[in-house]
């Protein structure tokens, strides 16, 4: 979470006293209480299979977890009332395949004029640890940082009701250290210690504090991890969790069940903003060991998590098995440019998700560990069982394919692979584009198959968005599998982000755009590869997941079910926020 100092200095003119009552019941009149905000999910720039607000303003992730029914919670950073930053809520969406979800009330609201919900966590207390949840075993425990002009508190919220209403701790803060710069608590169980384990950032000392708590209230503060990797200007949104390995990251489909296997590592995530290597912001982890209050990472590397410049703040769930693959959610934009792209003016809001993802720890070429990432099953949303086009007889040929009428959505996906490539002299090229027939503006992608094979992805062909920020080139480097003698790509395109996912997902990147027309033809072509190389893709169409949920007039209400009765409650204060 960070604003920019603007924002900063307004929120110092604007704070009133600091709230003396942390369950008090302050709501600002022109944020809607107890209803989901209502929004038309049809505009040309409108990601159709990621999550974007309703409308207003959207950044981190917040609070996610899975719940006893397999329905994934996903909170976020929220402005209801402007598409630039400030006025921070937790914004609740819901979702059981974590691409179709349902919007639901915001869930916690600031306490006093002044106040703001920054980023957090959330855990279900099961075993009611807590003493909030005297009857039931789904209990929900919510850990944000309260921002106010004098400072950044660690507080609770708890939810009776399996995460849509909260009702603020009584005794908040529960960590308080007198700082302006401390912030985005996030909270596992650790089953070794029966403790539970908060990572914090002390956001301009480059210090993740460690804190342990038998009851997620009494917090006593156990390590500290200081100036590893790249600095930045700030550390921010730390999460710490136990990562499964795969036992073979060269095989198709890596993160299937019965490649992955549970580990003792762990990895600390760390999101960096301003000053990330690309300009603003940027996630780098840490691969290590954790013993309950110490993480000791296997080197001094900093590893770099995506290779894009819209990929921030990742968060990854609470309540996944930690010999499953993880899964993470990140904030798909930067700072440098967020408060200014088009979205806010010609659609009314600001900044999607990533893709959901999963991942887990590989040894790689050369020893290293890396997080290998891949989206999160996406066949439920194909538009047909079988693909739109696919070749297998690419090698130095194209395919050229007008998705416009099979894809409405402008939702596509597609994978490629080249198999058979040489050991030595290796040359050629693969690329890709998606064009719009009616703007000729593209975005394109491809890479060398020589040397280190770099990787490229290009922007710059795009004219709906002008910022020096807004780097138009990305790339990579990567080192053809010896073993398999493949290359893989995985290609997700939806309106304006783009994602790559190379070789198994050991690279990837996610990459917003902003087009004057939708783009809707997808071109693969390849030239002056070895003999005896082959290439094949296989092109999806992808269903809007927001369509199925649009009411007769093209309206996406979102969880209305409730909404009386919680205007009632509201209005009675019986909750409280
Ligand atoms: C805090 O606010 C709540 C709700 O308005 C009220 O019931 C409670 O008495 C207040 N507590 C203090 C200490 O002022
Ligand atoms: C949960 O904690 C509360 C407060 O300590 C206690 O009253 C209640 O009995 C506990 N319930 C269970 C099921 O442990
Ligand atoms: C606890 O839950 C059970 C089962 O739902 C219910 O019958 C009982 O009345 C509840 N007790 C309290 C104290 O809420
Ligand atoms: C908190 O920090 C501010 C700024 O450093 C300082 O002026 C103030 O005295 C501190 N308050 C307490 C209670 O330590
Ligand atoms: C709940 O209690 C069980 C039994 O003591 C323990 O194994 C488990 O780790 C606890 N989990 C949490 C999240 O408290
Ligand atoms: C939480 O645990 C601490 C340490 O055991 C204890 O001092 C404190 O009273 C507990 N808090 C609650 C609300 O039970
Ligand atoms: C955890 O590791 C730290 C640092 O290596 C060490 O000081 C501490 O004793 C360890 N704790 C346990 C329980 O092993
Ligand atoms: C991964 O590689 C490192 C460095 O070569 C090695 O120390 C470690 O044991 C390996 N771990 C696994 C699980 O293969
Ligand atoms: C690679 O190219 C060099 C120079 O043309 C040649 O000498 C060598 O034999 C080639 N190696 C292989 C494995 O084809
Ligand atoms: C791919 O793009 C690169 C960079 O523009 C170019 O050098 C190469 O010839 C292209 N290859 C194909 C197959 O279009
Ligand atoms: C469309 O539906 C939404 C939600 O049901 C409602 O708020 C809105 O007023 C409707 N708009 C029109 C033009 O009927
Ligand atoms: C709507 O919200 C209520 C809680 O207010 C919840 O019980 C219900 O599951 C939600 N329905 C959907 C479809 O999200």
């Amino acid at each position: 979470m960070f604003f920019s100092a603007t924002f900063l200095a307004l929120c110092l003119l604007a704070a009133p006293v600091r709230a003396q009552n942390a369950t008090s019941a302050y709501v600002d009149p022109s944020v809607p209480t107890g209803t989901p905000i209502p929004a038309d999910y049809t505009g040309a720039l409108r990601p159709q299979i990621h999550y974007s607000p309703p409308r207003g303003f959207m950044n981190d992730p917040n609070g996610m977890f899975v719940d006893a029914e397999g329905v994934y919670h996903l909170y976020y950073q929220y402005n209801p009332t402007d598409t630039v930053a400030g006025n921070q809520h937790w914004g609740h969406a819901t979702s059981r395949n974590l691409y179709t979800w349902e919007n639901q009330p915001i869930a916690i609201y600031p306490g006093a004029e002044g106040e703001a919900i920054f980023s957090g966590s959330s855990v279900i207390d099961v075993n009611n640890t807590s003493g909030f949840f005297p009857n039931q075993t789904n209990g929900v425990v919510a850990f944000y940082t309260l921002n106010t002009a004098e400072e950044q508190t660690q507080d609770v919220a708890y939810s009776t009701d399996g995460g849509y209403t909260f009702t603020k701790y009584v005794n908040n803060p529960v960590i308080s250290i007198n700082s302006t710069q401390f912030r985005d608590p996030k909270v596992i169980w650790y089953p070794l210690t029966q403790q539970w384990v908060m990572v914090v950032a002390y956001a301009q000392e480059f210090t993740i504090g460690f804190f342990t708590s038998p009851n997620l209230t009494t917090w006593t503060h156990a390590s500290n991890f200081s100036r590893h990797g790249l600095l930045g200007l700030q550390y921010e949104c730390p999460n710490l969790l136990q990562m499964p390995m795969l036992s073979n990251v060269s095989i198709e489909n890596p993160l299937g069940e019965s490649n992955v296997a549970s580990s003792d590592m762990f990895i600390l995530y760390i999101s960096i903003n301003p000053g990330a290597p690309l300009g603003g912001s940027i996630g780098e982890y840490f691969p290590g060991t954790f013993n309950g209050t110490h993480f000791s990472p296997v080197d001094q590397a900093a590893r770099i998590a995506d290779f894009g410049k819209d990929n921030y703040a990742a968060q990854f769930f609470y309540g996944i098995p930690a010999t499953s693959p993880q899964i993470s959610i990140a904030w798909a934009s930067n700072w440098q440019y967020t408060q200014v792209v088009p979205t806010g003016q010609l659609e009314g809001f600001r900044s999607a998700m990533s893709l959901p993802r999963y991942n887990a720890l590989a040894n790689t070429t050369r020893g290293d560990y890396t997080l290998v990432s891949l989206p999160y099953d996406l066949s439920p949303l194909y538009s047909s069982t079988s693909s739109l086009a696919n070749s297998s007889a690419l090698a130095n040929s194209s395919l050229l394919y007008d998705y416009s009428s099979t894809a409405p959505s402008g939702a596509v996906t597609f994978n490629m692979s080249i198999t058979s490539i040489p050991l030595a002299n290796v040359t050629g090229t693969a690329n890709f584009t998606f064009m719009s027939s009616v703007t000729g503006e593209s975005i394109r992608g491809g890479f060398f198959l020589g040397g280190d094979t770099p990787f490229w992805i290009d922007r710059g062909y795009i004219r709906g968005f002008e910022n020096p920020f807004f780097t138009d080139k990305f790339s990579t480097n990567s080192l053809i599998d010896t073993d398999t003698q493949t290359f893989r790509l995985q290609v997700v395109i939806d309106r304006s982000i783009l994602e790559v996912f190379l070789e198994n997902g050991l690279r990837s990147a996610t990459t917003t755009f902003f087009a004057e027309g939708m783009l809707d033809t997808l071109v693969i072509s390849t030239r002056e590869l070895n003999p005896g190389v082959q290439v094949s893709a296989e092109v999806f169409g992808l269903n809007s997941a927001w369509t199925p949920l649009a009411n007769s007039n093209g309206t996406v209400a979102g969880n209305v079910t409730m909404a009386s009765q919680r205007v009632r409650r509201n209005m009675l204060g019986h909750v409280n926020l």
